[in-house]
């Protein structure tokens, strides 16, 4: 019997690649870029599957030009926001996605830019590679404490609370803020629920851990950011356009507050004329906060368990819209 036929819009981590190719006829995006959108929809003819990143547009134009035979998108990432759901759902289409494998390892990665941030870890390593490091500095490099102080989590899902237990090791005050309150992790974690503004005036650090959608577009602009204290230190790990990109550039050249870092920015890549690259207050690494070998392996193979069950008729283990097996 014929295989199906996959697109996958680029090269996956082995295991999921191995899987993919074993169990259908797939064709692999080589690209070290994401296939450009016309080239997509060219690729996308006639599938029965894809499996997509957050980097492509998967859209009413991409779904139609796959046309009737396509039975699942399979996305491997736990953000969707570049998908139209709404759309799939209203094809029957059943979309997937990687929660829940990526959280402690996303979670590691903004706590390391909190520490690298407040510690200037990157200023440190540019200053020492510039043959600036003459003597033993007693005010040389100084930043604020991480232990003891107040952590800002805007977002209480599965991330935003392995933040909150990583909080707790370095004695700090947890304050979050969620659309919804959540009384069983207040307790079990000891966090207190605050309202944003609060939030954003009371913490030391925040730290963003909200999908992007249209409530959270720009959530931290310029009158969010003048709200927090000149010594604060914003990262976000979560979406780039969670976070306004000028009243960031604004606010950090002018002391507004004090440092950033972001694995993620506004657009993705961020452009190389961007005022943000000139700040030395700011840490920007390339949207990497889950990249550890194991977890883009589990993403990959959770990705290609969802796109088989599509093909098969099955219910996605993981599936962003289960209202098309209502
Ligand atoms: C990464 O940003 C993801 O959504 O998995």
């Amino acid at each position: 019997m014929a295989k199906p036929k996959v697109f996958v819009t680029r090269i996956i981590p082995d295991e999921g690649l191995a899987m993919v190719q074993h169990a259908t006829d797939a064709e692999i995006w080589p690209g070290e870029l994401p296939p450009p959108y016309e080239v997509l929809l060219e690729k996308v003819r006639g599938r029965d599957a894809v499996l997509t990143l957050l980097t492509d547009k998967v859209d009413v134009g991409m779904m139609d030009a796959a046309g009737p035979s396509l039975k699942v998108i399979s996305q491997m990432a736990v953000g969707y926001d570049n998908i139209d759901v709404a759309a799939a759902t209203a094809r029957r289409l059943p979309v997937g996605y990687t929660p829940g494998v990526l959280t402690e390892t996303t979670a590691d990665f903004a706590w390391t830019l909190l520490m690298a941030a407040a510690r200037r870890v990157v200023e440190g390593d540019a200053y020492t590679r510039q043959g600036r490091w003459k003597t033993w500095g007693p005010t040389l490099l100084m930043g604020p404490d991480v232990n003891g102080a107040t952590l800002g989590i805007v977002g209480l899902g599965r991330i935003g609370t392995a933040m909150a237990r990583r909080a707790a090791g370095f004695d700090m005050c947890v304050l979050y803020y969620d659309p919804d309150r959540h009384p069983a992790q207040e307790q079990a974690l000891g966090v207190k629920y605050a309202d944003f503004e609060t939030l954003l005036s009371q913490s030391d650090f925040v730290t963003l851990h909200t999908p992007l959608n249209g409530q959270t577009r720009h959530l931290v602009g310029a009158a969010q950011l003048r709200l927090m204290k000149r010594s604060a230190i914003l990262i976000n790990t979560a979406r780039g356009p969670l976070v306004d990109p000028e009243a960031l550039y604004q606010a950090l050249k002018g002391g507004v507050i004090a440092y950033g870092a972001l694995d993620v920015t506004e657009p993705e890549p961020i452009e190389m004329t961007s005022p943000l690259l000139t700040l030395p207050n700011l840490i920007i690494v390339p949207h990497i906060a889950s990249a550890s070998l194991q977890t883009r392996n589990k993403m990959a193979t959770m990705a290609v368990a969802n796109l088989l069950a599509g093909l098969q008729g099955e219910r996605l283990p993981f599936c962003v819209n289960p209202q098309v097996y209502g």
